[in-house]
């Protein structure tokens, strides 16, 4: 670790500051391809500003010298109603990778999710961190690989699966186009200059390992074929024929927690729970998919009147404060998940920022219960949010 990092990351105080690291710690095309989004990135910044929409409603004089954060998730006991959301390419950010990061989430009781598209193979990951793990799925043109992954998450172990359905095609993501970040990074003159101030970032990472979709490399012949852009590979490996029919058929093969990551609607969400699945991931890919979509935060209380008590309903994207996991649980939500805020924790130190950016926000959820009058995150109410401009 370099010199100095730890200090750094001691006085982060927020999020934002370790974006602020993250930013330094990395080239600007891999920065950019974590900190980016669709198109004009609205729906990228709406995710957060929509929390300063909601109000908090505290109750005082209420005895809080015991805070109770636990929950379960995925069927799994954990601290906290905050999971670690999947992010591919992992190993781009930091060579310690997932393994870093499912580490941190089981230090802290959270759930960790690995991504299809991670550089870790699942059975690795299994074997080397405990903790509750959910493996965020893709259904592949080839429906034989799809199922080898539900054998292959069985036999490691993973106690949920997420079936992401927000990426019929690939997002439009115009910071990589401009940055030329493809698999592995084009080297124009510009990029060379970019990497080149950083370290960890030689000509061999560049071309190797750092890059290596751990998970299905073996099997998706396109990838042995030479670079290749991020968006020609997942525009050529994903399925675009998806209906409902796939996730019924994903729940009954899998027989386990599931939970759709990528709607925003009650109505679509009313069909995931009868297609077989036992949750749903609000979501719209943290902006990355569908500019102009909604913020998850919008919809939440929505698809939580139209769901009942009984499914895992998860606001997905925009959470950069522990006070927005609250707003989120007093609208309905039964847990966040959140995937920028530990990944800049991640560029900007390893496992120790991930952990840092853990404690960051964990310490916020349960001050900010304190200061709200509930001791428990199972006592939150929607009494105590209010919509400022009436959206909810
Ligand atoms: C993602 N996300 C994502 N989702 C998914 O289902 N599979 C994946 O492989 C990835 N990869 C990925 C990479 C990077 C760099 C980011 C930032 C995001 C989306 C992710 O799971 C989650 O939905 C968003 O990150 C949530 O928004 P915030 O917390 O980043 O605002």
């Amino acid at each position: 670790m370099p010199l100095g990092t730890n200090r750094r990351l001691d006085r982060a105080n927020n999020i934002a500051d370790l974006r602020r690291l993250a930013r330094r710690a990395l080239p600007r095309p891999i920065f950019d391809y974590i900190d980016g989004g669709a198109d004009d990135e609205w729906t990228l910044a709406r995710n957060s500003t929509a929390f300063t929409d909601y109000e908090l409603i505290p109750d005082v004089l209420t005895d809080v010298s015991a805070i109770r954060t636990a929950t379960s998730l995925f069927g799994q006991p954990v601290s906290a109603p905050v999971m670690l959301a999947p992010t591919g390419l992992t190993r781009m950010f930091h060579p310690e990778a997932e393994l870093a990061v499912a580490r941190a989430a089981a230090k802290h009781g959270l759930l960790y999710s690995l991504s299809t598209l991670g550089t870790t193979r699942l059975e690795d990951l299994a074997a080397a961190v405990g903790g509750p793990k959910v493996f965020q799925i893709y259904i592949f043109k080839d429906r034989g690989l799809t199922a080898e992954f539900v054998a292959r998450c069985k036999a490691a172990g993973f106690h949920g699966l997420a079936l992401t359905v927000d990426t019929p095609v690939a997002g439009n993501r115009e910071r990589d186009r401009v940055n030329g970040l493809s698999l592995p990074p084009k080297l124009t003159w510009k990029s060379i200059l970019s990497f080149a101030a950083h370290p960890s970032w030689s000509l061999p990472a560049l071309r190797g390992s750092r890059f290596d979709f751990a998970n299905v490399s073996h099997k998706v012949d396109a990838l042995a074929a030479g670079p290749m852009s991020l968006f020609d590979y997942i525009g050529g490996q994903f399925d675009r024929s998806l209906t409902w029919r796939d996730v019924e058929w994903l729940a009954a093969e899998w027989g386990g927690p599931l939970a759709v990551k990528g709607l925003m609607t009650a109505e679509d969400a009313k069909r995931a729970i009868g297609c077989g699945a036992t949750g749903v991931m609000v979501s719209n890919h943290g902006g990355r998919q569908l500019d102009g979509a909604p913020a998850p935060i919008d919809q939440i209380a929505a698809v939580r009147g139209a769901l009942g008590d009984g499914p895992d309903v998860i606001c997905d994207g925009g959470i950069r404060r522990g006070s927005d996991v609250i707003k989120a649980l007093a609208l309905g939500a039964t847990a966040c998940s959140i995937g920028r805020p530990y990944l800049y924790g991640l560029a900007a130190g390893g496992e120790a920022g991930v952990d840092r950016a853990l404690t960051l926000l964990i310490e916020e959820l349960e001050r900010t219960l304190a200061l709200a009058g509930v001791i428990d995150v199972a006592k939150l109410e929607r009494r105590h949010v209010r919509a400022r401009r009436n959206m909810a």
